[in-house]
């Protein structure tokens, strides 16, 4: 969270040998909502991502296509462009660690380390990971019984000469660092990891290579023989990013940063290698570094060696810009891993943007425009569901900025899309498209409180869907000064409401399985424990029994009419045996509310109701107190 006015948010830097898969699009998206939300906020705000260009997986890459590793980046580097042009990153600076600005300053720091003895030569011998780019610990090797235990692949014994930084110097200090700044490392777990691998004895870091082995990096200013460590470099484009050496009020404006967004993979390097790095060359730490899970397919982590990623550009063609990033951003609790299906993605869309959102925004639209001449109506006279709705609506942003200040995007999205659901119940209650044909007045009071509710949510789903959000935004008349504030009631009465037909339109949900998906047999589990994101995905909603009767010609069947807030449906129930149908008219039940229409004996059955049963008996479930229709169970 900025708390000086400014806000510095980074991404890693991407590794050229791949076109950005989804996993890549997640931190840069994230960092381009965090940026926009500190924007929207005015506070002053700094967002940078950019390529990580030189060492060995770089010059592979470039190997096996048979060009120089130059024309290989400078090609490569426009899918990361164009990629985060179409996803609507609105990052500061795109940096390139084959810029010259960020070698120079490399070049320099690397002398400045020298000169001051925090750097020297020596022989080493010690196994390399290619993929990881560096030497594995003796610990790595045993975990992976002598391969690497990330990639899974032996790695080159190397013994030469190399030069070498004195991190194991700063070893203690780092851990009273860790220890004295507890949200430096989130999520808490990862810290505790990082705190794990110091307890062992840490090595000096070796930080050049021979050029005779690579030389697609920055020359050593001090042996022209060798190159710069990969990662050495890459960490740099932090501060070289923003004008370190270069431009001392720049830097000075921005540093320390308040978040390096980075995957589970890269914590060692950032919070192990970087701050020991930052300390020796004298300049304060970051606030946060913040480590996130990974996008998987099939339990498996999306990657291009396991051939099993979704770029985030076909997804984009499909469903537009807006909805991939809504949904990256809300299906992934942070911290945790995420699954990846196209399944769910729809089933998201169509539940949330375009039942949820998209209908609320048409039906508030039409009964403006048809009854009320289009111009937003005057509320009048409140009663207690108005004001109820209204005290919500002036809660939310509170809520939503404070999930939002703890990186819980996840959770601020939830909130917004809550209060939307409450939005629609308030209209069930309130019926304005009957309550009109008896007191225009009052009818425009509740859709006045609507229109105004749903302007706030919007707001605050802006950073997250900027595109389809000013859409909606331009349509809502209000004084250009108080565009950007989320206070109740600046809605302006007697304007005229704009045309937003249809913002998410519904998706057909597909019939087969999502092309990407690589088959798996699926496994034997003796009992699958699902995550609490995967419980959440149903919907479960006490509903009011509005009508019973037992299904013709069938002796367990009830036919079920009710209200469940949101909508009036029809269920059916093998409940007969144990109910008198009549008995349940006005009742609260639970139901499953986002389960597929079924057809039970030809009848339609649009979700599931809840009861307890054994071999003696069944009963349904409802709730301990009072509750109306429409509540979320949870
Ligand atoms: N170049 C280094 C970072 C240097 S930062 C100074 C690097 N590059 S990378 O391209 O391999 O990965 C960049 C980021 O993408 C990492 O944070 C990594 O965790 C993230 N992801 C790569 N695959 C991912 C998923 N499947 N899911 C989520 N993020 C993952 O490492």
């Amino acid at each position: 969270m900025a708390t000086d006015g400014k806000f510095y948010v980074t991404t890693p830097i991407y590794y050229v040998n791949d076109k950005p898969h989804i996993g890549h699009a997640y931190t840069t998206i994230l960092a381009d909502v965090l940026a926009r939300y500190h924007r929207e906020k005015k506070e002053a705000t700094f967002f940078l991502t950019g390529t990580d260009e030189h060492g060995q997986k770089v010059q592979q890459a470039a190997r096996e296509r048979g060009i120089d590793p130059k024309s290989h980046c400078d090609e490569m580097v426009i899918y990361f462009k164009k990629a985060w042009q179409r996803l609507e990153i609105s990052h500061d600076r795109f940096i390139r660690t084959t810029d010259s600005y960020h070698i120079k300053v490399v070049q320099q720091v690397l002398q400045d380390l020298y000169d001051k003895g925090e750097i020297y030569a020596s022989e080493y011998g010690g196994y390399y990971c290619v993929g990881c780019e560096r030497f594995l610990t003796n610990k790595e090797m045993e975990e992976g019984s002598g391969k690497c235990p990330q990639h899974d692949k032996e790695p080159e014994y190397i013994k030469e000469k190399n030069y070498f930084f004195r991190m194991s110097a700063y070893q203690q200090w780092l851990i009273d660092y860790i220890n004295h700044h507890p949200t430096f490392i989130q999520p808490e777990h990862r810290k505790n990891e990082v705190l794990g691998f110091l307890k062992q004895p840490l090595n000096d870091l070796c930080i050049s290579r021979p050029k005779s082995r690579l030389s697609w990096g920055i020359e050593l200013p001090f042996n022209s023989d060798y190159v710069t460590y990969v990662w050495f470099d890459a960490l740099l484009n932090y501060v070289t990013g923003i004008g370190y050496k270069q431009s001392p009020e720049q830097f000075d404006q921005w540093w320390p940063a308040d978040y390096h967004l980075i995957g589970k993979d890269i914590v060692t390097t950032h919070c192990v290698y970087w701050p020991t790095m930052m300390k020796a060359m004298g300049i304060p730490l970051p606030k946060t570094i913040f480590a996130h899970g990974w996008w998987m397919m099939d339990q498996a982590k999306m990657s291009k060696s396991l051939r099993n990623i979704v770029s985030p550009l076909d997804l984009i063609d499909l469903y537009g810009v807006d909805s991939v990033r809504y949904y990256l951003i809300r299906d992934m609790v942070l911290g945790q891993d995420a699954n990846f299906s196209e399944e769910l993605f729809i089933e998201r869309y169509n539940a949330e943007l375009a039942n949820d959102f998209g209908n609320l925004a048409s039906r508030i639209a039409t009964l403006i425009h048809k009854n009320y001449n289009s111009a937003i109506p005057q509320p009048m006279q409140l009663n207690s569901d108005d004001q109820y709705m209204i005290d919500q609506a002036c809660h939310l942003p509170g809520k939503v900025h404070r999930r939002i200040d703890q990186l819980d995007l996840n959770k601020a999205s939830d909130a917004i899309i809550t209060f939307i659901r409450a939005i629609n119940k308030y209209m069930e209650i309130r019926k304005p498209w009957k309550l009109v044909k008896q007191d225009n007045q009052e009818t425009g009071t509740v859709l006045y409180i609507a229109a105004e509710g749903l302007r706030i949510a919007a707001r605050l789903l802006h950073p997250i869907m900027p595109g389809k959000i000013n859409t909606l935004l331009q349509n809502l008349p209000i004084d250009e000064s108080v565009k950007d504030k989320f206070s109740w009631g600046l809605l302006q009465s007697g304007q005229k409401l704009g045309e937003f037909k249809n913002l998410f339109p519904r998706i057909k949900p597909k019939q087969s399985p999502p092309p990407k998906t690589k088959e798996k047999p699926p496994k034997m589990e003796k009992e699958t424990q699902l995550s609490i994101d995967q419980f959440a995905k149903l919907k479960l909603l006490t509903a009011k029994v509005l009508a019973a009767e037992t299904v013709p010609k069938t002796k367990k069947l009830v036919k079920l009419q009710i209200d469940t807030g949101e909508d009036q449906r029809q269920i059916v129930a093998g409940i007969a045996p144990h109910y008198e149908p009549e008995s349940l008219v006005g009742k609260i039940i639970i139901v499953v509310a986002n389960l597929k229409p079924v057809k039970i004996r030809g009848i339609e059955s649009q979700g599931m109701l809840l009861a307890a049963q054994n071999d003696q008996q069944l009963t349904l479930l409802t709730t301990l107190d009072e509750i109306d229709a429409g509540a979320r169970v949870s």
